[in-house]
């Protein structure tokens, strides 16, 4: 029998669907290249980086040892040490430009995701399952991230090829993550039928989490910076972050972590 196994929707490369996969691509580039052009929207840019990327993860990943071997401790302490040196790679980026303030705190990415899940990260410590679900919203967050991590790049490529290599170097780390987010939760949750369940739970709790948090953030930038943009563009991103908010389906342009 022939294998017609179709790409499940959660794989990474899939957070967009198809049909505006392309749309979002030219959206970001044209957006990370005025970012790129504007001192203000890229050090709040790259500063959102550097506090996303330095969220406190690390907590969860020290609760691994309580259920698993030492080999799924050891991939928890490769991520954490992933995550830390990727802050301290924006957290340089953002000096060499001149610093910039912390990122407001409704603007922490994993807080949003957090709070859209109703609290899950303070139940890790409550049970194998609980701790298993964390790890499949950080799963569901690092997946997020893969893809769009490589058009922030492309948008950065012309004029700031060195944060353009930055931030292909993380997409290629956090596509490792999902894998060890997905290695620790099936470990976690062995019943196969229970952990996809689980899976498209979190998978659904993100992308909706994911319109709002991206219309603050992008309005964010546009309050503090890119007053070079043209009004219509800057009127055509707000209002195209406005109807994905609306939807909840956004175009995921904007340059939010
Ligand atoms: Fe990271
Ligand atoms: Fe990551």
């Amino acid at each position: 029998m022939a294998s017609t196994v179709a790409r499940p929707s959660w794989a990474p490369g899939t957070a967009v669907p198809g049909i505006r996969a392309r749309a979002v691509a030219a959206l970001s580039r044209r957006w990370m290249a005025r970012v790129a052009a504007d001192p203000a929207a890229l050090r709040a840019t790259l500063g959102a980086y550097r506090d996303g990327e330095d969220n406190g993860e690390a907590a969860v990943f020290e609760q691994v040892g309580a259920h698993l071997p030492a080999r799924y401790v050891r991939m928890c302490a490769r991520h954490a040490a992933d995550e830390a040196r990727h802050a301290a790679l924006f957290a340089a980026a953002v000096d060499a430009l001149g610093g910039a303030a912390p990122t407001p705190a409704r603007l922490d990415p994993l807080a949003r995701l957090d709070a859209a899940a109703g609290g899950l990260l303070a139940t890790a410590g409550d049970s194998r399952e609980a701790l298993g679900r964390v790890f499949l919203l950080l799963m569901a967050f690092e997946r997020r991230l893969a893809e769009r991590l490589p058009l922030i790049a492309d948008g950065f490529a012309a004029a700031r090829p060195e944060l353009s290599a930055l931030f292909r170097t993380v997409a290629r780390d956090e596509a490792r993550h999902i894998r060890y987010c997905t290695a620790v939760s099936q470990a976690l949750i062995p019943d196969p039928d229970r952990w996809a369940t689980l899976r498209d739970e979190a998978v659904a709790v993100e992308a909706r989490a994911f319109a709002p948090y991206l219309f603050d953030f992008l309005n964010h930038i546009l309050d503090i910076g890119l007053r070079q943009m043209p009004w219509w563009e800057r009127l055509g991103f707000r209002l195209m972050a406005r109807l994905g908010r609306a939807l909840g389906r956004p175009l995921p342009v904007g340059g939010a972590p």
